[in-house]
């Protein structure tokens, strides 16, 4: 178990000044329950709130890292509508989720882009979400270890092969699972997240967060398993005292540090 890890995907959720109020409210909370143990925690919010709640962050102190939800893997040029990892880091980002079902069911993107946008984002210094996941026929058909892996194999395929994976972040997300208050048992997701360390042990194990309605009620029971490190956490973010209590009750179930 490394240092649990938890981040708050937006979506398309909140303008500039929710987004903004949002942090005011969570440095609030905090400071009346002040946080016991160590953790990550990231914030993903749309481009639009990504520099100034950057700014925020900074201005305030806050305990909370920034993340996109998506890159183009191009440095600059003719890309109408897109952005690049340099525009990333200087908005104040340290993470960039990237291959969300979201973008692979509603914008075409498959495992070669998927590469390409990892490569970008380890290349600017970025710490990439790598986010796999099976769909529900998949799981019926017994696919999911198969779907996982070859999700994660290719995201991470452009990599050059000194490069260490253990900075970089995977998120394992059942399709089926997203915004359907439907999620596996804790037990199965240990085991896909096993299986996921065991085949990247040679170049470095990523942290791997679960995500898929992730909430207060059910986060300390995934928490508990030793191969999940956080969570990615969708609808429940989206309030920032919720966020903070599955934070808190996260942490508080996470196995030991080894
Ligand atoms: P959910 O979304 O928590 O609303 O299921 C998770 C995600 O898509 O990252």
């Amino acid at each position: 178990m490394a240092l649990p890890c938890f981040v708050a995907n937006f979506k398309m959720n909140k303008t500039v000044a929710e987004t903004l109020s949002y942090l005011t409210l969570y440095r609030q909370r905090l400071s009346e329950r002040p946080q016991q143990q160590n953790v990550e925690v990231i914030l993903a919010p749309p481009y639009t709130a990504l520099f100034s709640a950057g700014h925020k962050i900074k201005e305030g102190s806050l305990p909370i890292g920034l993340a996109a939800q998506n890159l183009y893997f191009e440095a600059d040029g003719a890309y109408t509508g897109e952005v690049s990892s340099n525009m990333l880091c200087e908005a104040g980002c340290q993470y960039v989720i990237i291959g969300h079902s979201e973008r692979r069911k509603y914008f075409g993107e498959n495992d070669a882009i998927i590469a390409a946008k990892v490569f970008a984002a380890v290349e600017a210094g970025l710490t990439p979400i790598l986010c796999v996941g099976e769909s529900a026929k998949e799981r019926q058909e017994g696919k999911t270890l198969e779907v996982v892996q070859r999700q994660v194999k290719e995201g991470f395929s452009k990599m050059a092969g000194d490069m260490s994976l253990s900075h970089s972040i995977i998120a394992y997300e059942p399709v089926w699972a997203i915004g359907t208050g439907n999620t596996p048992i804790p037990s199965e997701v240990e085991q896909v997240h096993q299986e996921i360390a065991r085949h990247l042990k040679e170049n470095g194990v990523p942290r791997i967060l679960y995500g898929g309605s992730v909430n207060e009620a059910n986060v300390a029971a995934f928490m508990k398993e030793p191969h999940v490190d956080g969570m990615l956490v969708g609808g429940a973010s989206l309030s920032a005292e919720t966020f903070l209590n599955i934070v808190q009750v996260g942490a508080r179930h996470a196995a030991p540090l080894p």
